[in-house]
């Protein structure tokens, strides 16, 4: 049994995700997670809330709460909707938690002592509207790289790169709108990235096995050279982990804290400590996953993003690990999505465009989201929904294939066995082929989930439900039960069979399915199909089984325009 930690980006506490959000990093590592779990090995899957900074901030202002009401109320709301989704997290955490606040004043002291902390007089952009410095999102304006006029002061959305609010062109207060703006000195921390250039040059470029989309975008920073510029790691903002170094106060850094883009990554080793707390398990049994010296040199870790956060997954929060000197486990493996667009634009939070996952879920079940965002997700190039292709993959792979095979099998058996899993009969030359063509398949789609290529590994399980249909229709046992009824039901035997097979094939993609095909098949054996022929005889002679209700309803054209026009425009 191998130990798999397995964390998802943090989404910003600032809004509900839309499905563009999703597919970039929580539903994939979800699918990774009951894959690895349903293989039979230890999983911690860790996510959280990403509370600070300023996002929460100017998203608290627009309701009017304070941000740690707001923070407190949206964790709870994108906490439901996880759970709304089958999101398996062992823990989904907070990066306002206690914990986070801790490690991260320790990491400061260290990298402090470790001589990688700068204290620098900065050149900060002062809004005399707002009365304030304008920090990292608080500013906007055009992007010096790429021309985008909408980048923010911390990074550009549009292609990607790390900003400081002083590059931005005709910059102007995302506050107020203020174009009266001017720099004034502050002081802040500077983590010295760019002494530890070789270190991380030297272990990315061991990382062959990567996807070209995290190692192209690390080596752009890393030789483009401006990727490794020292960054600040503190703001003058009110809501954050106040900057310490350890337990003692930082001279001259009073009333600042540390900047989101630094605790942010170092809450995946806090929630994890959270979820020790949680489960009472104490120091020991968090530090076994990120602890190289008590137990974690055996774990693999497994990260999963957007590209847009690649940067910081490679170079930022790597520096602060090995910069620490400190035994902590580093990330062996990174998946990086390109985006999902929408409908001939782009998934969009600020100008409300999309599906949010809230309006996902109140018109079909997580299902029939999870199907066809995993098996379209945007692995070499961005991918587009459109509510045609939605609809004609959920009536096509879910209602057509599975679902009618499911009914077909069960339906069948009943009326002409009852529902019970039918005995004698024998298995001839065709059964043997079946066996050996799901053989072949199923260790294809084994590796295709091992490589994390999602959607080979859908098109490989569909391909798998598909076998079992065309399997049915050349035995046709509702003729072969006319003159031979027990080959009819050794026919049916084995299917039954295969429905379990299927549905514990088919958890890490659609979860509440699966569960409904095991419960209708009467039985908690969840065991993987590692001998497949075994598999396949799992279900004794004279098991009961029910009929479970329809697994997969079709979407009308109707549905599908009326969804199209109720989602054409922005929300509120
Ligand atoms: O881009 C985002 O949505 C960030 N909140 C991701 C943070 S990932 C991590 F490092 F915490
Ligand atoms: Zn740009």
């Amino acid at each position: 049994m191998s130990r798999v930690l397995i964390t998802s980006a943090l989404p910003y506490i600032n809004g509900i995700k839309h499905l563009g959000n999703l597919v970039g990093s929580q539903l994939p590592a979800d699918l990774y997670a009951r894959y690895q779990r349903g293989r039979g090995n230890e999983v911690m899957f860790i996510c959280a809330t990403d509370e600070h900074g300023t996002p929460a901030e100017l998203a608290a202002a627009k309701t009017g709460e304070n941000v740690a009401d707001y923070c407190a109320r949206m964790h709870d709301v994108q906490a439901k909707l996880a759970a709304g989704f089958g999101l398996s997290f062992d823990h989904f955490g907070r990066s306002s938690s206690h914990r986070n606040e801790k490690l991260t004043q320790h990491f400061a002291a260290k990298l402090f002592d470790a001589g990688l902390i700068e204290e620098v007089s900065e050149k900060q952009v002062f809004s005399i509207a707002d009365g304030r410095f304008l920090p990292d999102r608080y500013i906007e304006g055009t992007c010096p790289n790429c021309g985008y006029d909408k980048a923010r002061g911390d990074q550009c959305e549009n292609c990607t790169k790390q900003l400081d609010p002083t590059d931005l062109i005709d910059p102007r207060s995302a506050i107020s709108g203020s174009t009266d703006l001017e720099v004034r000195e502050t002081k802040h921390l500077f983590l010295k990235q760019s002494a530890m250039r070789a270190k991380l040059d030297d272990w990315i470029s061991q990382k062959a096995d990567w996807p070209v989309l995290t190692t192209s975008i690390a080596k752009k920073w890393l030789h483009d050279g401006d990727g490794l510029q020292d960054r600040g790691i503190t703001r003058d903002l009110d809501w954050g982990i106040p900057v310490k170094r350890g337990d003692t106060d930082w001279p001259g850094m009073e009333g600042k804290v540390f900047y989101v883009w630094f605790d942010a990554p170092i809450e995946y080793i806090a929630a994890t400590a959270e979820w020790a707390d949680e489960t009472k398990g104490g120091e020991a049994a968090w530090e076994r996953w990120w602890r190289t010296d008590k137990g974690a040199d055996d774990v693999r870790y497994v990260q999963f993003m957007g590209k847009d956060n690649v940067p910081f997954h490679t170079l930022s929060f790597p520096a602060t690990i090995m910069g620490s000197g400190e035994p902590w486990k580093l990330v062996d493996y990174i998946k990086s999505f390109n985006y999902l667009n929408y409908d001939g634009g782009q998934f969009s939070t600020s100008q409300g465009r999309g599906v949010f996952m809230d309006q996902a879920l109140e018109i079909l079940p997580s299902d029939y989201w999870r199907w066809w965002l995993l098996r379209h997700a945007p692995e070499s190039s961005d991918s587009e929904f459109t509510w045609e292709a939605f609809q004609s993959s959920v009536n096509k792979d879910l209602a057509d294939v599975l679902g009618n095979f499911v009914s077909r099998v069960t339906k069948f058996c009943r009326s002409k066995f009852g529902e019970a899993v039918p005995s004698g009969g024998t298995l001839g030359a065709a059964e043997t082929a079946l066996i050996a063509d799901l053989t072949t398949r199923i260790r294809a789609y084994e590796a295709h989930m091992d490589a994390i290529d999602v959607r080979k590994a859908a098109t490989e399980l569909r391909a798998i439900w598909a076998v079992g249909n065309e399997y049915l229709q050349e035995a046709a046992p509702w003729t072969v039960v006319k003159e031979d009824p027990e080959r009819a039901g050794a026919i049916i035997r084995l299917m039954l069979n295969l429905i379990r097979v299927y549905a514990v094939l088919s958890a890490p993609f659609i979860p509440e399915a699966a569960a409904r095909m095991l419960a209708g098949m009467n039985t908690l054996d969840t065991d993987w199909p590692e001998d497949v022929e075994a598999a396949l005889s799992g279900l004794p002679e004279g098991h009961a089984f029910t009929v479970p209700e329809v697994l997969f309803a079709k979407i009308s054209d109707d549905e599908r325009a009326g969804w199209q026009e109720t989602f054409a425009g922005t929300r509120a």
